[in-house]
């Protein structure tokens, strides 16, 4: 398997490290990396990480100004592409097909060659606009995780609330968390 993960600058760029570490168990999963200017700076604000901590766990590391890296090409195979957490201004990207950066060209790339994306569109309230753009995002092919609190697993912590979204989103591309609560029924 090969992923593509995008860490852009919404809140909870935790998700995105949280993330890139319950893949390090997944065999064979070939991860490359890009990380938005955006998040670089959240993750100064809300995390006590390095980025070099967060670049430690992919196999690629790419430059989000690089419009020449590998995952810029259709060519270049993937299973797809997961961008954790998803700002506003990114879910925006990907709605318009606006390729400015190394993550929105990969993943308009992705949608071009019908493969997975999913987002895990992050911000509260919700304008119209957001709605509108998440709406023509999902319109388009990518699949909309938002980052909501869930209640039925007994999901107690921030840890486990993330750990769940991550189930969730493993579960798209059929990868199997050990950390994931799945319902059974009550
Ligand atoms: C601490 C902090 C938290 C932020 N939280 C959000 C958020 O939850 N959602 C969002 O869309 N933007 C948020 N932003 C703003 C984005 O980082 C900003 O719009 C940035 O330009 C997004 O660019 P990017 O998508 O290329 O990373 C936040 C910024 C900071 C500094």
């Amino acid at each position: 398997m090969r992923l593509i993960i995008g860490i852009s600058g919404a809140s909870g760029v935790i998700m995105g490290y949280e993330l890139l570490k319950a893949l390090q168990s997944v065999p064979d999963c070939e991860k490359h990396l890009v990380i938005t200017e955006g998040a670089v700076k959240n993750f100064a604000c809300e995390t006590n990480l390095g980025i070099d901590e967060i670049a430690a766990l992919a196999d690629y590391n790419h430059d989000n100004k690089n419009m020449a890296a590998s995952i810029s090409s259709g060519s270049f195979k993937t299973d797809g592409m997961i961008v954790v957490p998803c700002s506003m201004k990114t879910v925006a990207g990907i709605a318009a097909g606006f390729a400015g950066n190394l993550l929105l060209r990969a993943a308009d790339v992705c949608l071009k060659e019908s493969r997975r994306v999913v987002i895990v569109p992050r911000e509260m309230p919700l304008s119209r606009i957001h709605l509108r753009n998440i709406k023509e995002a999902a319109d388009s092919g990518c699949i909309v995780i938002p980052p909501m609190l869930t209640f039925y697993n007994g999901a107690n912590s921030v840890e486990k609330q993330v750990q769940h979204i991550i189930g969730k989103i493993f579960m798209q591309f059929g990868i199997v968390y050990d950390k994931f609560t799945a319902w059974e029924g009550c």
